[in-house]
């Protein structure tokens, strides 16, 4: 359980998140598991980072797909497609209906996301963004086939930048790979954007009419962070850090953690999106929200002005959350994110 700033609500964590504050908040380095040593602390956070880029299975978007590589190019290909595709959607934004924001987030966010950005996307690729493909590899294994299998191009409209890579693959396994390269790039879009400004809303809102969006996302990113931690799996750098990590010693680095550690903030558990009126979030010590300044995440440049358009969105509509609802949960699945808020006009 957490205290949520000065409002009513109750943040309530998953047992063994509530755990990991528990036993171990404000410990620079502890034993998490026999095989993984858990870190907070931001110094040693920032030397493990640097000590060796990702691998090829660590990185979260571009990890192989069906046993095949992701090679950088390809990477920076699909985003600087997803990032055209972002950019136009924000270009002509239509203005949202307040109405049709209300109701249980995070689920509304990401349906508002998905048809902003991929709205005018033939079936077979906007069905890639739906939020119930989570609920097994299958369904999203049979919606990329099918999709695969369709040889035509989509006769009207206009297609998007993402799209075009994979129709102009020429053969079935390079649209399959394509397929499923465009679900990774495409479904954070909106389930990371829906995460963070739903986590917004349940710490803070109804929000000050002068606090920028940009405080608001920042603070929301430390209490909440979406990613809330960094695995690196064992290997010989580490224990030339620090000899407590041995030689099959996974590394989970825990913003979770650091971002609320009572050295490094006033106040570590209030929702106070002043105190980044004088704090540079890209130099902070121990904020780690979009990862380490060597490899930063590579949607930063999109999530930010997307979330702040959700925002701008809140604010004009006099959405708030439902001041019935005192309790939100955070459960352990993926993306740290209050699963259930109700979202109303006030
Ligand atoms: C709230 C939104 C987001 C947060 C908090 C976030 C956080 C992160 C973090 C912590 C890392 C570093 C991971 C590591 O070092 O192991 C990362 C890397 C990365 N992120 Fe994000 N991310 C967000 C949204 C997105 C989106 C929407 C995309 C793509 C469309 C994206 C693409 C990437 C990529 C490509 C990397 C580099 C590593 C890789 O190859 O996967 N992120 N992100």
């Amino acid at each position: 359980m957490a205290r949520t700033g000065e409002k009513t609500r109750r943040t309530v964590f998953a047992p063994r998140i509530a755990e990991l504050f528990r036993a171990h908040r404000g410990e620079p380095l502890f034993r998490l598991e026999p095989d993984t040593i858990g870190v907070a602390g931001p110094d040693l956070m920032d030397a493990l980072l640097r000590a060796r880029p990702a691998n090829a299975e660590e990185r979260p978007t571009f990890k192989p797909v069906l046993g095949r590589h992701v090679t950088r190019a390809e990477s920076a290909a699909l985003m600087r497609a997803v990032g055209a595709d972002v950019r136009a959607a924000l270009g002509t934004p239509p203005t949202p209906d307040p109405a049709a924001l209300v109701g249980r987030w995070p689920g509304v966010a990401h349906n508002y996301l998905r048809d902003l950005v991929f709205g005018r996307e033939h079936r077979r690729f906007r069905v890639l963004v739906d939020r119930r493909l989570e609920l097994t590899p299958k369904i999203t294994w049979a919606a990329v086939t099918t999709g695969a299998a369709m040889l035509w191009r989509p006769g009207s409209g206009p297609t998007s930048h993402l799209a075009s890579l994979v129709l102009d693959a020429d053969n079935f396994p390079d649209r399959r790979f394509a397929m499923y390269l465009y679900r990774r790039v495409a479904a954070p879009v909106c389930f990371t954007v829906a995460a963070l400004v739903t986590n917004a809303l349940w710490l803070g809102a109804p929000f000050d009419d002068d606090t920028p969006n940009r405080h608001l996302i920042d603070e929301a990113l430390r209490l909440l962070p979406p990613s809330w931690n960094i695995l690196r799996v064992a290997s010989p750098e580490f224990g030339a850090v620090d000899r407590r990590i041995g030689a099959a010693d996974d590394v989970l680095l825990l913003p979770l953690l650091s971002h609320r550690d009572p050295a490094l903030w006033d106040d570590p558990d209030g929702f106070r999106p002043e105190r980044w009126r004088g704090l540079d979030p890209d130099h902070a010590p121990g904020y780690l929200p979009f990862g380490h300044v060597r490899e930063r995440c590579w949607g930063r440049n999109m999530v930010l002005p997307l979330a702040e358009h959700l925002l701008d969105a809140v604010r004009r509509g006099g959405l708030t959350v439902d001041p019935r609802q005192t309790t939100g949960r955070v459960p352990l699945d993926g993306l740290l994110e209050v699963a259930d808020v109700r979202v109303v006009r006030r």
